[in-house]
């Protein structure tokens, strides 16, 4: 009887699926001015309500295109629908690592009285320092990679268990993102918009001012679970 249903399920479901769950805006664990005086209200509002919001819609909508297109080419298979399939890459990776990296971003932040700026404790604290001698030294490593990025991109320090697990600062451009066996464990953001109307050309002082508020419980937990 279970196994007639089932077939008669499989039977009767399309083979595109138009109406899929769209990705959304993560909830904030605090306030936009929560991170005051070292990232604005007004930085954070507009980062998550604009910013944010338009890698959550252009994600969705490539993945639309995708299911689509893909859809498409199973019933007939063509270099036409195939070249369009390729189009959609870019949005693709553009929009996704848009929103994979803020929701990384965001909760990698944490006001004060949410033990923001506490140093890690723990197996990540450790690893920090036979790598790197210091918290300090760590992020001044991760500062000059920030400062490194022409134009518009991420510094994350990961977790690469392509090296036995240990710790690494990646810098990627545009909304690149890391993947695989390199695993995020605090994700920074260098685009003007994460700063400009609060620090304007001094972006060194937002780097400095963000460990402030990182939250490294978060990254501890990310380290661990790895
Ligand atoms: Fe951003």
């Amino acid at each position: 009887m279970f196994a007639r249903n089932v077939s008669a399920t499989l039977r009767q479901t399309p083979r595109f699926i138009s109406k899929r769950t769209k990705v959304t805006l993560p909830e904030l664990d605090w306030d936009f001015g929560a991170l005051e005086p070292h990232i604005s209200g007004q930085i954070n509002e507009l980062h998550y309500t604009k910013h944010h919001q338009t890698y959550v819609n252009g994600f969705n909508s490539a993945l639309d295109q995708l299911a689509e297109l893909t859809s498409s080419i199973e019933k007939d298979p063509n270099p036409k629908t195939s070249k369009q399939i390729l189009g959609v890459q870019q949005n693709l990776k553009f929009h996704g690592g848009g929103y994979t990296n803020h929701c990384l971003f965001w909760k990698n932040l944490a006001p004060a009285s949410q033990g923001g700026g506490e140093p890690p404790t723990g197996s990540l604290a450790e690893q920090i320092k036979q790598q790197y001698g210091s918290l300090d030294k760590l992020q001044k490593v991760t500062n000059a990679s920030l400062a490194g990025v022409q134009g518009s991109g991420w510094s994350f320090i990961v977790k690469d268990l392509d090296n036995g697990g240990k710790l690494d600062v990646v810098q990627t451009y545009n909304q690149d993102t890391v993947t695989g066996n390199k695993i995020p464990l605090v994700a920074i953001d260098a685009w003007e918009h994460a700063y400009y109307l609060q620090y304007q050309n001094r972006k060194a002082e937002y780097f400095n001012a963000i460990w402030n508020v990182i939250n490294w419980k978060e990254a501890a937990k990310r380290f661990e679970n790895a």
